[in-house]
């Protein structure tokens, strides 16, 4: 594992960008090389310019790769965009073998059979993650693996997303000279790099802030619980600003992120920022009071969407760990005070650095990155998982007790690690 080398590619509205990592000896991840290009053919997360994003793809990639020194050929890469849903389905086996202990086996079963439910048409699955466990009519049982019971049974967090777009990400890495190693949709992979195992336990909502759109997750006792695509983010937020203070596009991203606040009531009325008149005209004085306002009320119905997803969830009332905001659109001054204010719950800001080692790359420690930073992990999360189940499976083919044993146990500590997180093998669907 300390030799493997993984990559993720976050395939952004505004920006794409690839990131190299190898865990250290330590199983931190240390960032090898970054590479990142403009978007220009993503619209709220689903990609609609093949040619565009191909090129900005090979742009990023190759930074990656000149950075790193490392030859890149498959990667792991992000899926958002509002056609993702999800929904709660309840799934269960009859064992044969009942005086046996329950094996990782038979939640894999369990598992693949989630994957044959009808979805509707156009759609396909991406993630099956099972939630808690019912072995013989006894609720709420985390890990059954040794347990004894004919029946398993299990409640399953299901992700679609729409084929369509799912064609896309992949025909675009392909031309790009690429495979697709683990498709992961994209607050998974953000929560897997600015939350703390705690938060997860003690029950948590991440809002990944991006250009297109704003990504929900909610996790409570270290399982995802609710995921969300609002598709409004950063962008949107610009182009109010464009329009309320009649200025240029570039002028308007740059009032918001260098004067912007998110309350108006912290923005002083005197306070005024002079823009060079368009040919000729006199320069154009923009109050930042003014401005503050415009983003304030769009800021509001964007955390107005988010609270209603977390209320919609049903764990509004158990999120001791609060709100971490994350993407670009967190960095706007004076954001988590207006989170806390409209949601009641306690609020910080998530930096991608919560599983990073020392690297020679300090840029993806900015919240834009905490998508890109996250495939790398969940890469390696995935990597956990296929190794427990190539390397050690076979202890279970009548080895005797005390080998199925240490199987177990072996296969419960992963499973204990990534049951928030079920990655399941894409390369088979999208190859
Ligand atoms: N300092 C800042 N203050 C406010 N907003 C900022 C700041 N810096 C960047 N942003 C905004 O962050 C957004 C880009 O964020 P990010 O890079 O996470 O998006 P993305 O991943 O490309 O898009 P998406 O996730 O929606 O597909 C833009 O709207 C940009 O204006
Ligand atoms: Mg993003």
């Amino acid at each position: 594992m300390e030799d493997k080398i993984i990559v993720g590619l976050d395939i952004g509205t505004t920006k794409i960008c690839a990131i190299v990592g190898k865990k250290n000896e330590y199983g931190k991840l240390e960032i090898l090389g970054m590479g990142k290009a403009v978007s220009d053919g993503v619209i709220r997360g689903i990609v609609t310019n093949i040619d565009k994003t191909v090129r900005a793809i090979e742009k990023a990639i190759a930074e990656a790769s000149e950075q790193s020194g490392i030859d890149i050929g498959v990667v792991n890469v992000g899926i958002a965009g509002q056609h993702i849903k999800s929904a709660v389905h309840h799934g269960g086996i009859t064992r044969e073998n009942k005086d046996g202990e329950i094996t990782i086996e038979d939640l894999a079963r369990l598992n693949s059979d989630m994957h044959r439910i009808v979805t509707p048409p156009g759609s396909e699955i991406i993630h099956v993650m099972p939630q808690d466990y019912i072995v013989d009519y006894e609720d709420g049982i985390m890990d059954p693996v040794g347990m004894t019971g004919v029946k398993l049974e299990a409640d399953f967090h299901i992700i679609t997303a729409q084929t369509n777009a799912i064609n896309n990400i992949n025909k675009c890495v392909k031309k790009a000279g690429l495979q697709i190693e683990n498709l992961i949709l994209e607050p998974l992979a953000s929560s897997l790099s600015v939350l703390s195992d705690e938060e997860k336990e003690a029950g948590v909502c991440l809002v990944d802030i991006g250009g297109g759109t704003t990504d929900v997750a909610v996790f409570y006792e270290n399982i995802i619980r609710h995921t969300a695509v609002i598709p409004f983010g950063g962008n949107i937020i610009t182009s109010d600003i464009k329009q309320g203070c009649m200025v240029m596009e570039h002028q308007a991203e740059l009032l918001k992120t260098k004067f912007g606040k998110a309350i108006s009531e912290e923005a002083s009325p005197n306070e005024i920022v002079s823009i060079p008149g368009l040919r000729n005209r006199p320069p154009k004085e923009i109050s930042i009071k003014n401005l503050a306002h415009i983003i304030e009320a769009r800021m509001e119905e964007i955390i107005e969407l988010v609270h209603t997803e977390i209320i919609s969830s049903g764990f509004n009332k158990k999120l001791a760990a609060g709100i971490v905001v994350t993407g670009g659109g967190s960095m706007l001054t004076n954001l988590s005070q207006l989170f806390e204010y409209m949601t009641g719950l306690d609020t910080r800001i998530g930096y991608p650095n919560e599983h990073l080692g020392r690297s020679k790359v300090d840029a993806a420690k900015s919240p834009m990155f905490a998508t890109t930073v996250g495939l790398v992990l969940s890469g390696f999360k995935a990597l956990d998982i296929r190794q427990a189940r190539y390397s050690e499976a076979p202890s279970y083919k009548g080895d005797g007790k005390k080998k199925l044993k240490q199987g177990n146990k072996f296969f419960s500590n992963i499973l204990e690690k990534t049951k928030g997180l079920l990655i399941d093998d894409f390369d088979d669907k999208i190859n």
